[in-house]
């Protein structure tokens, strides 16, 4: 439905564009390889209103044909101004269904440097493996996009790789996670949620110094939760909710203080929850619902004056609630408002 609504904004809007005098047809940037790998590509997937869950959605490359000879101005595409090459393609939410096999032009566009079909059906095919081949590539999302079976071992392949979004709504899996990252040292952000990895967090992971965003929500992970994940040095939002055979504790000190947001909730994660928590002063959100917490909580908590979000229901705790917490509440400092994916509220601890 998104798309038909969609289908006419776009109509209008190439309207608009043939009235823009188009300086591109004169000397087209765009090289004709890389055009016909794009027209082939868009040839080989159907357009289904029903493939993109975003209101938003419409068929961004039905418009390419409209869009003149230079494909450096069609929409989803960026070329790089000195050699004419395709170095982005955005077809997220473009309402694609087909599946995208090796042999796909799509992997002659070799210059590629952001690739995003994120919201789109391809099918519950397999993740291209060719893929591996687009070794420029430093963003690549195909969160969901309903590729299933398991995350080819080529993507390991992309070193250059600063953003890797591979969540989902169907069942991928991640057999071998170490052999998955361990070349992706430059990753800032890595999303997970919803890809099932079979082996424990690897020590590797230690590796991804730049690491500031990870979600590992709902991976099926269990075994312990390696303590240096809080000492990874750019870490800011890590969430690791709703792996229910997770477990492990925090650590006693934290070394780095820019944690934004914690998601720890539907785990087995036991222990205390540290005094030291009381120096993570960027800290905005911490949801530890449902884990495996006890002791009393710590009146350092009262020092996180970020803190728009807490949830702590669902533990063992013991105690008052820290007058110091109560502080913050009565302040208004803790708002209601939230974590996109988690409900949250103070509650009293039982
Ligand atoms: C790959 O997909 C194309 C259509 O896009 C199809 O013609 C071809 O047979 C497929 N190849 C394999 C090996 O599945
Ligand atoms: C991937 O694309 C989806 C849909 O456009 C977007 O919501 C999400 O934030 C993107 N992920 C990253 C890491 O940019
Ligand atoms: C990927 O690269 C390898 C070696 O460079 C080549 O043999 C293979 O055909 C390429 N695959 C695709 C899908 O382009
Ligand atoms: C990792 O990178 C090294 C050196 O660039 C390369 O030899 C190795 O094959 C890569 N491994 C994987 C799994 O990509
Ligand atoms: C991390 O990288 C260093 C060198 O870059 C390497 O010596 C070390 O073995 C790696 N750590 C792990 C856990 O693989
Ligand atoms: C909390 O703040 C108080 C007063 O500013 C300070 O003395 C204490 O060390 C802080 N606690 C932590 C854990 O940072
Ligand atoms: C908390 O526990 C109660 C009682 O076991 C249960 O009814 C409730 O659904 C739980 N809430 C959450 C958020 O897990
Ligand atoms: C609560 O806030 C008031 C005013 O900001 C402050 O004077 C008091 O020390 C705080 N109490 C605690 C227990 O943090």
């Amino acid at each position: 439905m998104g798309c038909s609504l969609a289908l006419t904004l776009v109509s209008f809007l190439i309207c608009l564009f043939q009235f823009t005098p188009c300086a591109s047809s004169v000397h087209p940037l765009c090289r004709s390889d890389e055009r016909l790998a794009l027209l082939l590509f868009k040839d080989s997937l159907s357009v289904n209103k029903e493939a993109s869950a975003d209101p938003f959605a419409y068929p961004k490359a039905d418009g390419w044909k409209f869009q003149g000879v230079d494909c450096c101005y069609w929409d989803g595409i960026e070329c790089d101004h000195n050699t004419g090459h395709v170095t982005a393609l955005d077809l997220s939410s473009s309402c694609l269904y087909g599946s995208i096999n090796s042999t796909s032009s799509l992997f002659r566009l070799v210059h590629l440097r952001k690739l995003n079909l994120a919201d789109n059906d391809f099918d519950s095919s397999e993740i291209p493996s060719g893929l591996g081949n687009l070794s420029m590539l430093t963003y690549l999302n195909l969160s969901n996009s309903v590729f299933s079976g398991e995350i080819p071992l080529q993507i390991s392949w992309l070193s250059r790789l600063t953003s890797l979004d591979l969540s989902n709504e169907v069942d991928l899996e991640c057999p071998d996670f170490r052999s998955l990252i361990q070349n992706l040292t430059s990753l800032k952000h890595l999303h997970l949620s919803r890809v099932i990895v079979s082996s424990p967090l690897p020590s590797i992971l230690v590796n991804l110094s730049s690491l500031s965003t990870l979600d590992l929500s709902h991976c099926g992970l269990s075994g312990e939760l390696p303590q240096y994940i809080f000492q990874l040095p750019n870490i800011q939002f890590l969430d690791v909710s709703n792996n229910l055979h997770l477990t492990g504790t925090l650590p006693a000190t934290f070394s780095s203080r820019q944690l934004k947001s914690l998601s720890m909730s539907f785990t087995s994660i036991s222990g205390v929850l540290p005094a030291s928590m009381g120096s993570l002063d960027s800290l905005e959100f911490l949801d530890v619902t449902a884990c495996k917490f006890g002791g009393s909580l710590p009146s350092s908590l009262g020092n996180l004056t970020k803190l728009t979000g807490l949830a702590l229901q669902n533990n063992s705790f013991s105690g008052d609630v820290p007058s110091s917490l109560s502080n913050l509440t009565r302040h208004q400092q803790i708002q209601p408002r939230c974590h996109p994916f988690s409900v949250c509220q103070l509650q009293q601890a039982s």
